[in-house]
C-alpha cells in the first residue's frame, strides 16, 4: 500500500487504474482507525478492485471550542491496519495541501439547513458545511466510482447523499451498518476519551435507543419515547444533547403514516460527545423481527 500526500500524485495513480478499466472505491476517514473503519474498507474491497482511503483531520468541521488539537492522530498504526485490510492507496494530505489559501478562503458546499442545521448541526454550527466541503473536495481528488460511509453518522450520510444528488456527482454512496463493541457501544475514535468508569456507563446510549425502538414498535407516541429515552440517559449519568425520532430518508419529524424511522441521539459523557442511532421499521413482519432483537 502506498501513502501519498500530494493531490497531483493521487490523480496520477487513480488515472492509471481507471484507464485500465478498474473501478475505484473510496473510504474517507479522520484516522485513529477501529474495526468500524476497517469494515468500510472490507465493503469497499467487495465492490471494486481498487480501494483508496483518506486520513485527514479536517479543521473545517471542528468548531473553535472542539477537539481538533486533541483528536487522536495515529498514522503509523492506521497505515498498518489499512495495509492488512487490503487498501491499495492511502491519501494523507497536510492541511496546507487541502486548504492552500486557509479554510476561511475555501469555496464551501452548503447543504440545505433542514438537513444540516438540525440535530448535530444545531449543536455544531458549520459542522456539516465542513464535512460536505471536504468530502466534495476529496471526491474531486480521488474521483471514485463508489464511496462508503458508516450509518453510525446517520446525519452525515444523509448530508453526503443529498450533496451528491443535488450536485450530480458521479459517485455511488453506500451506507454501512454500525459496528459495535460486544456491549452495544458504537465504535468511535472518541471512545478513547472515556475513563474506565465512563466506558462502563457508555453502553447506556445504545440501550436507551434499543428501548426507544421497542416502545415505538409497541405503538408508544414519539414524544413520550423521546422524553423517556432522555430520562434514561440522565439516570445513567449521561447528559443528553438530543434524542429524536425522525423519518429515515428526510430526517423530518414523522407523521402518523411514516413507517421507516430512525431514532437518533447524542449525549455528553465526560470529555466525549457520543452519537448513535437505530433504524425502526414499523409495519407487520419487519416490526415482529425487530421486537425479537
Ligand atoms: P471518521 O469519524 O473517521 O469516520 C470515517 C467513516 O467511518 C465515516 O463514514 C463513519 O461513519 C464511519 N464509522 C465510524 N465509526 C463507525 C462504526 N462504529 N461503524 C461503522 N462505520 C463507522 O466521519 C468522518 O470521519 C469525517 O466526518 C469524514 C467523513 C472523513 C469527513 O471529514
Amino acid at each position: 500500500m502506498e501513502t501519498i500526500d500530494l493531490v497531483a500524485d493521487v490523480r496520477t495513480r487513480v488515472r492509471a487504474w481507471r484507464s485500465a478499466g478498474e473501478r475505484v472505491a473510496f473510504v474517507p476517514t479522520m484516522g485513529n482507525l477501529h474495526a468500524g473503519h476497517l469494515t468500510l474498507i472490507g465493503e469497499a474491497r467487495a465492490r471494486a478492485p481498487r480501494v483508496v482511503a483518506s486520513i485527514f483531520v479536517n479543521p473545517m468541521q471542528f468548531a473553535p471550542t472542539e477537539d481538533l488539537d486533541t483528536y487522536p492522530r495515529t498514522l503509523e498504526c492506521d497505515r498498518e491496519r489499512l495495509r492488512e485490510a487490503g487498501c491499495d492507496l492511502l491519501f494523507a494530505p497536510r492541511v496546507a495541501a487541502m486548504y492552500p489559501r486557509g479554510s476561511e478562503e475555501q469555496t464551501r458546499v452548503e447543504v440545505p439547513g433542514h438537513l444540516s442545521e438540525i440535530l448535530c448541526g444545531e449543536r455544531r454550527p458549520g459542522h456539516f458545511r465542513g464535512v460536505a466541503t471536504v468530502v466534495c473536495k476529496l471526491f474531486n481528488i480521488v474521483q471514485p466510482d463508489v464511496a462508503l460511509f458508516g450509518e453510525k453518522d446517520f446525519q452525515q450520510l444523509a448530508v453526503v447523499r443529498r450533496m451528491v444528488e443535488d450536485l450530480a456527482m458521479p459517485v455511488e454512496i453506500v451506507g454501512v451498518p454500525t459496528v459495535r463493541e460486544s456491549d452495544g457501544l458504537a465504535m468511535s475514535s472518541r471512545n478513547g476519551y472515556l475513563s474506565p468508569e465512563e466506558r462502563a456507563q457508555a453502553p447506556a446510549l445504545y440501550h436507551a435507543l434499543a428501548a426507544a425502538r421497542r416502545s415505538l414498535l409497541e405503538g408508544v407516541g414519539v414524544e413520550t419515547v423521546e422524553r423517556t429515552a432522555a430520562g434514561t440517559l440522565r439516570d445513567a449519568g449521561l447528559e443528553p444533547d438530543y434524542v429524536s425520532v425522525r423519518v429515515a430518508d428526510t430526517l423530518l419529524p414523522p407523521s402518523e403514516s411514516d413507517q421507516d424511522l430512525v431514532v437518533l441521539a447524542a449525549a455528553y459523557l465526560g470529555r466525549a460527545r457520543l452519537i448513535d442511532n437505530l433504524r425502526v421499521r414499523l409495519g407487520s413482519d419487519a416490526a415482529l423481527q425487530q421486537t425479537l432483537l
